[in-house]
């Protein structure tokens, strides 16, 4: 991977073992690696409402699995990663941007409870067992993967897994379509400002956690 016109970012962590997080992303587009190699806003606020609520003591991650859909540059689970070492994440995105999630598992040292995973949602190949938790952020930018998302949420959750997902909203007629799909076969709610980090959100970015219907 030419990593030569790509930028590494440092974002503060406010608790587990690291105090920051590295990420490299490729803001010119050299690597050709598309939308998700780059960190989108979405992320920082699911990964800011995790590092909260840990921190409350709210959310316990300790043990447990951890996957993240659509994982781009890797910063929701790496953040899960550093946050909690004993959770176990997989970090998941199509074929080509496994080199640069692979690339920031290292950067962080973080390969003893993080691997990245291939999983296209337009053929979500099966995992091992459910995940406890499954994150996605900003996985419903554009209308053709709702379907496809929708469906490898389906297959991937299992009775105890709990779906945090957290986008920002562009054309709200397309996420109330998405919405209304995913409401098929999962419930769920939206999670209030006052429980999201005070700094980290925004009017124009949204939380939900959902889990299978009985
Ligand atoms: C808008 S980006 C968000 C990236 C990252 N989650 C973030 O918030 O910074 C959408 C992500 O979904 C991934 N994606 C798009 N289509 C996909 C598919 N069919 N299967 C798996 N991932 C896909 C992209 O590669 C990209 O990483």
């Amino acid at each position: 991977m030419d990593t030569a016109k790509c930028i590494e970012s440092e974002y503060g962590l406010a608790c587990g073992g690291a105090s920051a997080i590295k990420i490299l992303q490729d803001p010119t587009g050299q690597l050709k690696l598309g939308v998700g190699a780059t960190v989108w806003d979405a992320a920082f606020v699911l990964s800011k409402y995790i590092e909260k609520q840990v921190k409350l003591g709210s959310l316990d991650l300790s043990g447990k699995t951890v996957l993240e859909l659509g994982s781009g540059t890797g910063v929701v689970g790496l953040s899960v990663a550093l946050i909690e070492p004993t959770a176990k994440v997989i970090l998941s995105d199509k074929q080509e941007l496994l080199p640069l999630l692979q690339h920031n598992v290292d950067l962080n040292n973080a390969a003893a409870n993080t691997s990245v995973q291939c999983i296209d949602w337009t053929a979500p190949a099966g995992i091992a067992t459910h995940p406890d938790y499954i994150l996605v952020s900003d996985g419903i930018w554009v209308t053709d993967i709702h379907e496809p998302l929708a469906n490898t949420l389906g297959k991937l959750a299992g009775p105890q897994t709990k779906v945090l997902m957290t986008y920002e909203s562009r054309r709200f007629e397309d996420e109330a379509k998405f919405m209304a799909l995913w409401g098929n076969r999962f419930r769920f709610h939206d999670i209030k400002p006052a429980d999201q980090d005070e700094m980290w959100q925004s009017e124009d970015i949204f939380l939900f956690e959902g889990a299978l219907k009985n």
